[in-house]
């Protein structure tokens, strides 16, 4: 009977920012502090590009050119991901949404959400430079083995091109390269107005200045997570 009266809470934080902004960098750290898992787009595409699935071979070509993969095929992965049983508390979004049907669509997410439930959305936005973000991505090197990311002006590893963790040789991400990282850059100025007015009116958005150290960037992204957000009842 008791179980009939508790709430259940379904937290979800959406990070926007731009390529470069360390939306990947701030959302693992949110995790292991929040337990909520993180949901990255890039990642899910990358991962399907390596394993060459039927998604991997759609999105190859738009990934390697900066470009947006297609709404249809990123929302359906996206809804398969958070379908699993580890986003039922909630989770960390990263890289989704990116366009306004891609919002919308993640509203109808929400609508399978038991009665139950309730929902919170906290949406934060990193702002940063264009400058900075396109310095950061030419700097910046993943583990292939574990996916930590480092950065060989600003968060470097402890042996040259050696992740700290397994000791594996760092790569270069494809499209952090010239024209494409440029690219990429340049698009998300253009589309993400749209974005946070469509969040700012719906659940308020709050920007956090991505230009300071990682640590005090995520300071701001707990003081959002803990205080800051909406909660709605369906
Ligand atoms: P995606 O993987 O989402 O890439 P992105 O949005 O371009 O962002 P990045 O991953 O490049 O940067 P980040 O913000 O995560 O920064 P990071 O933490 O690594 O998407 C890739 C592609 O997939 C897209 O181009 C598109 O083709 C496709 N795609 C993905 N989602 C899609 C969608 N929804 N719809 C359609 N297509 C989609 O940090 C960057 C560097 O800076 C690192 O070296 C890091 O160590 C360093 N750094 C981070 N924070 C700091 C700090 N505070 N101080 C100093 N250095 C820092
Ligand atoms: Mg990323």
């Amino acid at each position: 009977m008791l179980e009939m009266n508790l709430e259940i809470v379904v937290k979800v934080v959406i990070v926007l920012g731009a390529p470069g902004s360390g939306k990947g960098t701030q959302c693992r750290e949110l995790s292991r502090s929040t337990d909520l898992p993180v949901v990255s787009s890039g990642e899910i595409l990358r991962s399907n590009i390596r394993d060459k699935t039927e998604l991997g071979t759609i999105a190859v070509r738009s990934v390697a050119e900066g470009k947006l993969v297609g709404d249809g095929v990123v929302c359906q992965a996206i809804r398969d991901r958070v379908r699993l049983h580890d986003c039922r508390a909630g989770f960390i979004l990263d890289g989704f949404p990116r366009t306004l049907s891609q919002a919308e669509f993640l509203e109808s997410i929400w609508l399978s959400i038991s009665p139950r439930e309730q929902l919170a959305v906290a949406v934060v936005s990193l702002e940063l430079e264009d400058e900075t973000l396109l310095r950061r991505l030419r700097g910046r090197r993943i583990c292939p083995m574990c996916s930590t990311t480092y950065n060989i002006e600003t968060n470097p590893p402890q042996k040259i091109n050696l992740c700290d963790h397994d000791e594996s040789f760092l790569e270069v991400r494809e499209d952090d390269q010239g024209a494409v990282s440029k690219r990429r850059v340049s698009d998300h100025r253009r589309t993400i107005a749209q974005i946070k007015e469509f969040y700012q009116s719906r659940y308020g958005l709050t920007e956090v200045n991505g230009s300071r150290s990682i640590k005090d960037v995520q300071a701001s992204l707990q003081a959002v997570v803990t205080g800051g957000s909406v909660v709605q009842r369906l």
